[in-house]
């Protein structure tokens, strides 16, 4: 019967049990890791406008959202602070009374060692001009008193109980005195997960309403241009020369490429962080009704495993693993 084909790849796909049976990739609770904001002083959860289903929490509501995360058995929760008052130099952050690390102390009491508690490790929630660094007197972020700023703050993070902080301000040098700074005050065991390859990116726009941030400009000084694949890579050998644990590619869907050449190159964890602006787009496009939420947010998160991230970062993690247990 020439003319038909032998090879017939449709049948592996003829029913959704031969599909299960050779999907190559599928999502587990235990890599994704819960992103959340946690806001001073608040009594009660406050909606993010451009996040629909995501709140700053209140220290309250965030131990409750932490012990569901546990629950669920995701991998881990990243914390993120919103200061009741910011300045230049981001106080708050290094406070052991600062909102973050107190935010800290109450998710460790809550889940113990059940999940891994991460903070991310900046200065622009808790600074008034925004930058993730402290500013020089002519207005630019200057790299090394940043740095001793992100020591002080890893510190704090650690004496507070956290497993492992997340450099996000993309400092050179970060990594490296984070690592040394810990290992000085006996923190050896705190881990780093380095925000390695990070954007300057459109689509973390929404992320500005969730911290308050007063950002004007850009981060284009620090973060990097969209333009660099090869550059993301050497970030992130820089970083696992500095002790990074674990690193990061930032955001995830548009950088997909330097996520499967990371996992190619180094042979370490990397994870990718599916940021507030991926969220927003698909949370809009569903509320239209243009595209299906469940089925989007699913291949979403499935095309970044299929890069090769291990550990995924995402708004989902709850929902999405209340999913999965019920399948
Ligand atoms: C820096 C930080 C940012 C995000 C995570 N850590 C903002 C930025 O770098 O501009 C963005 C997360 C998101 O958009 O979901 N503290």
């Amino acid at each position: 019967m020439s003319g038909f084909p032998a090879v017939r790849p449709r049948r592996l796909r003829v029913n959704p049990a031969v599909r299960r049976l050779v999907g190559e990739t599928r999502l587990h609770p235990a890599e994704l890791v819960l992103p959340v904001f946690v806001r001073e002083g608040l009594s009660e959860p406050h909606p993010i406008s451009s996040m629909p289903g995501v709140y700053q929490h209140t220290r309250e509501s965030l131990r409750k959202a932490a012990a569901e995360a546990a629950g669920l058995g995701l991998g881990g929760i990243m914390l993120f602070g919103v200061p009741a008052g910011k300045d230049a130099v981001g106080s708050g952050a290094t406070d052991p009374q600062g909102i973050l690390n107190q935010a800290v102390a109450d998710v460790r009491a809550e889940v113990g060692d059940d999940l891994v508690v991460m903070a991310d490790l900046c200065l622009d929630e808790f600074t008034d001009h925004g930058h993730c660094g402290v500013l020089t007197p002519d207005g630019r972020v200057d790299n090394d008193a940043t740095l001793v700023r992100y020591a002080d703050m890893g510190v704090a993070l650690a004496e507070a109980g956290v497993h492992m902080v997340g450099p996000s301000g993309m400092m050179d040098g970060q990594v490296a005195v984070v690592r040394q700074a810990l290992d000085g005050k006996g923190f050896q065991d705190v881990s780093v997960l380095a925000y390695s390859a990070k954007y300057a990116s459109a689509f973390y726009g929404p992320f500005r309403e969730a911290v308050d941030s007063s950002l004007e400009g850009d981060r284009r000084t620090y973060q990097q241009d969209p333009a660099n694949g090869e550059e993301g890579l050497r970030e992130i050998e820089q970083d696992l020369a500095e002790g990074a644990d674990i690193v990061m590619v930032k955001p995830a869907m548009s950088y997909l490429d330097v996520v499967a050449r990371a996992v190619d190159r180094f042979g370490v964890p990397v994870a990718a962080y599916q940021i507030s602006g991926e969220y927003a787009m698909i949370e809009a496009a569903a509320a239209n009704g243009w595209i299906d939420r469940e089925r989007a947010i699913h291949e979403s998160l499935l095309s970044i495993r299929r890069a090769g991230a291990s550990i995924i970062l995402t708004y989902w993690a709850t929902e999405v693993a209340t999913s999965l247990r019920s399948h």
